[in-house]
């Protein structure tokens, strides 16, 4: 017999609930026997699965959004053959309609981006201050790893100098770990209260909305000429590490520094780093803005040209530890001014894992620009400071979300899903995909059996609170006296740079300011270099035609740090771009094996002859004299048989810029010819001729890993 209190239609549940609370865990309850939800499926129709097909399109045949199919997209409905276009086309009106929604908002800053999917690989070396999981020996995490410039719009161009954004969501087997950081270490501002300040400063003027993507313009300066915590940024963005080469070839930085706590309860600080196995490589200022117009796309196609080319991007991920002290400070360092670094002189890095990029993402706007991070996606071992910038960002990233992504489900859009379980009692809201069962989305209930439960002790692998004193102190508006010195790491950071580096900052300097229309501008951020370094302040001053100011504050030294220099190493070549200036007239065997030598050496050769087309062997050209420009290159290799062409105007061009942008420069045979004709010097720096071409290649390839021969400008 069934129960007779079951028989009457409108039980809310599919048992009867318990008095008493249900405190045992258990699956969530299936639903009441009259009950089902839609067939699983994803949204374009297809029974959910492993292959990711089901996310994207099926069928063979054009359908409308609900699935009907179509037997015309190119004709409206009309009455006649000459109109007019009749309402009730909805077709018409479907396709329209959708279209002229297809855009949503940029992000407010940011918003100029590229991604790739990969995958992170624990070393195990964490387990002592951090239980996270992901960090445990061999554990292998799926990321995704967007990259982005800060200024500009969404359209803008890739190579402009500025800050570069380096975000990384690991999906891992206990919720979402977001590092969202960028790849210079400080930031302009010691408090999140000041963010809208900084980037409406940044941002074009209001009025005439101009200068895009850049800092050189008066409101930048004004602001940090007066703001002078933003000045530790500015000398980083102002040195080479505001124009990389490439995504893969910059460090990374979580900025702030972090709480990790232990199995055993024990807490530290730290601050996270990304490093390039490829090195921290820059750009020259020429190539930068050439590369602004002749290709603006030039780091996400890099970025994605490399994975294709199956040249993953590496990096290694490390933290510096420090004790977790109540004053928090590290050798007279407050660990919670985010405009400080702590030297690696005095911390070392001390590598945790491995990011490798493999993939990547198959549509922009999915994954992208949907992608949404927060750095308060934290897993259990890892949690925050009472740094005052990154409080605001707690508050700030899933707040514009809401908006940019249209409602509050934007962690349900695929590339955010969590590869945890989730059960969360959030519920309904413009775009939810989730079709939830059960009737009790609160807690305490006993009528979904008291599911979902609270994870309780380390067995349950519960997110973690560290739980650190917070100070008794009356409520202000003010910041410590720890935060006043603004000078002092600036100049350390000057006085760390090789003397090319130095000069490029000079260089930038110069450009920047002397692009501002108000001399007073130009004249209080010269008080500003006068406090960090006299002889930087006197050239940049001899540049803009200013006299140089004394000192208005004195500053304490610190010792420089060689670790923040990017100059003097050797790295690998892989991915590399090498242009091959060739011709019908080249010998077409010399031609092919240095073709083969390059791919064999893991770099990626661009084959440039006078026209496009290909060799009279067959082997293709992939640009010719008109389309090949020096910024696409790493280095360029003349070929013997080249002499033909030595005295065309576009290889001159090409070799000169070539050469002033300090890149390595080969010839072999009469390819020395074209040297001769850009009147380079082929006893310079950084210059090989010789007859064999495979010789040529090695010597340029041995250049190529120290990046630049900066000794020929210098
Ligand atoms: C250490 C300082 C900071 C770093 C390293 C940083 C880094 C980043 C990065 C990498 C992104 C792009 C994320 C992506 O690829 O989608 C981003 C976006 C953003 N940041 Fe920050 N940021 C910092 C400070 C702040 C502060 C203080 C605020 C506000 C109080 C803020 C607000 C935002 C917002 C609103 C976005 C756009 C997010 C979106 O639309 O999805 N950031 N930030």
């Amino acid at each position: 017999m069934p129960d007779k209190s079951h028989a009457v239609p409108g039980a809310p549940a599919p048992e009867p609930p318990t008095l008493e609370e249900p405190t045992t865990p258990r699956e969530p309850l299936e639903p009441k026997p009259d009950q089902t939800g839609p067939d699983v499926r994803t949204p374009s129709g297809a029974v959910a699965g492993e292959d990711q097909a089901v996310n994207a399109q099926q069928g063979e045949w054009l359908t409308t959004s609900v699935g009907a199919r179509l037997r015309d997209t190119d004709h409206s409905l009309k009455a006649g053959e000459r109109g007019p276009t009749l309402l009730q086309d909805h077709h018409l009106r479907e396709k329209i309609t959708h279209f002229d929604h297809e855009r949503i908002p940029e992000r407010v800053v940011h918003a100029r981006g590229a991604a790739a999917h990969g995958v992170f690989t624990g070393y195990g070396t964490a387990a002592e201050v951090t239980c996270a999981a992901f960090l445990d020996k061999d554990v292998q995490t799926p990321v995704f790893t967007r990259f982005s410039t800060v200024l500009g719009s969404r359209g803008s161009a890739d190579t402009v100098r500025d800050t570069r954004g380096f975000a990384t969501k690991f999906y891992t087997a206990e919720g979402i770990f977001d590092l969202v950081g960028n790849n210079i270490p400080v930031f302009f501002i010691q408090d999140g209260i000041k963010f809208p300040d900084i980037i409406h400063a940044g941002k074009p003027h209001p009025d005439r909305e101009i200068p895009q993507a850049q800092s050189a313009h008066d409101t930048f300066w004004d602001f940090v000429s007066l703001h002078t915590e933003a000045q530790a940024h500015t000398m980083w963005n102002m040195s080479d590490r505001g124009i990389p080469r490439s995504f893969r070839m910059m460090e990374g930085f979580g900025i702030h520094t972090f709480r990790m706590i232990n199995a055993a309860g024990e807490t530290s600080l730290v601050k996270f780093h990304w490093k390039p196995r490829l090195g921290v490589h820059a750009q020259t200022w020429e190539e930068a803005q050439l590369t602004c117009g002749f290709d603006p796309d030039f780091h996400r196609r890099d970025l994605a040209d490399a994975i294709e080319a199956g040249a993953y991007p590496e990096w290694e991920l490390g933290i510096q530890v420090f004790p977790d002290e109540p004053d928090q400070m590290f050798a007279g360092i407050d660990l919670l001014d985010p405009t400080k670094i702590v030297p690696e002189e005095l911390a070392p890095v001390q590598p945790i894992g491995l990011l490798q990029l493999n993939r990547n993402p198959s549509n922009y706007f999915a994954e992208t620009e949907q992608v949404a991070f927060h750095p308060g996606n934290l897993v259990r071992g890892i949690d925050v400071t009472d740094d005052a910038l990154l409080q605001a960002r707690l508050f700030s990233y899933i707040d514009t979300q809401l908006t940019r992504l249209g409602g509050p489900n934007f962690n349900q859009i695929p590339i955010n899903r969590p590869h945890a379980p989730v059960n969360d009692m959030l519920r309904d809201g413009f775009h939810q995909d989730a079709v939830h069962r059960g009737v009790a989305p609160y807690r305490p209930n006993s009528l979904d059996g008291g599911c979902p439960f609270h994870a309780s002790g380390a067995d349950d692998r519960a997110f973690v609170e560290a739980p650190v004193e917070v100070a008794a102190a009356p409520k202000t508006r003010a910041q410590a006296a720890s935060f006043d010195d603004h000078f002092s790491q600036v100049r350390l950071f000057w006085r760390s740079m090789t003397p090319i580096e130095q000069d490029h900052i000079v260089l930038a300097y110069s450009f920047e300011l002397g692009k501002c229309y108000e001399q007073t501008i130009k004249e209080r951020q010269l008080q500003c270099l006068a406090n960090i370094d006299a002889e930087l302040c006197s050239r940049v001053a001899a540049n803009l035609g200013l006299p140089a100011p004394a000192a208005s504050e004195s500053v304490p030294d610190a010792d420089p740090s060689p670790a923040l220099s990017m100059v003097g190493e050797s790295w690998p070549v892989d991915g590399r771009v090498i242009g091959v200036v060739t011709c019908p007239d080249c010998p077409q065997d010399e031609v092919a094996a240095i073709r083969q030598a390059i791919f064999d050496a893991g770099m990626v050769p661009l084959l440039i002859g006078p026209t496009g087309g290909q060799l009279p062997s067959g082997i293709p050209l992939q640009r010719s004299f008109d389309t090949a420009r020096s910024i696409e290159y790493d280095a360029v290799l003349l070929a013997g048989g080249i002499a033909a062409h030595a005295d065309d105007p576009r290889v001159a061009l090409l070799v000169q810029e070539v050469f002033r942008q300090a890149k390595a420069i080969g010839a072999w045979g009469d390819g020395d010819a074209a040297l001769t004709a850009a009147a380079v010097d082929a006893a310079a720096p950084g210059v090989v001729v010789g007859d064999s071409g495979e010789q040529v290649l090695t010597e340029l390839a041995g250049l190529l890993a120290k990046h630049r021969a900066w000794e020929r400008v210098g």
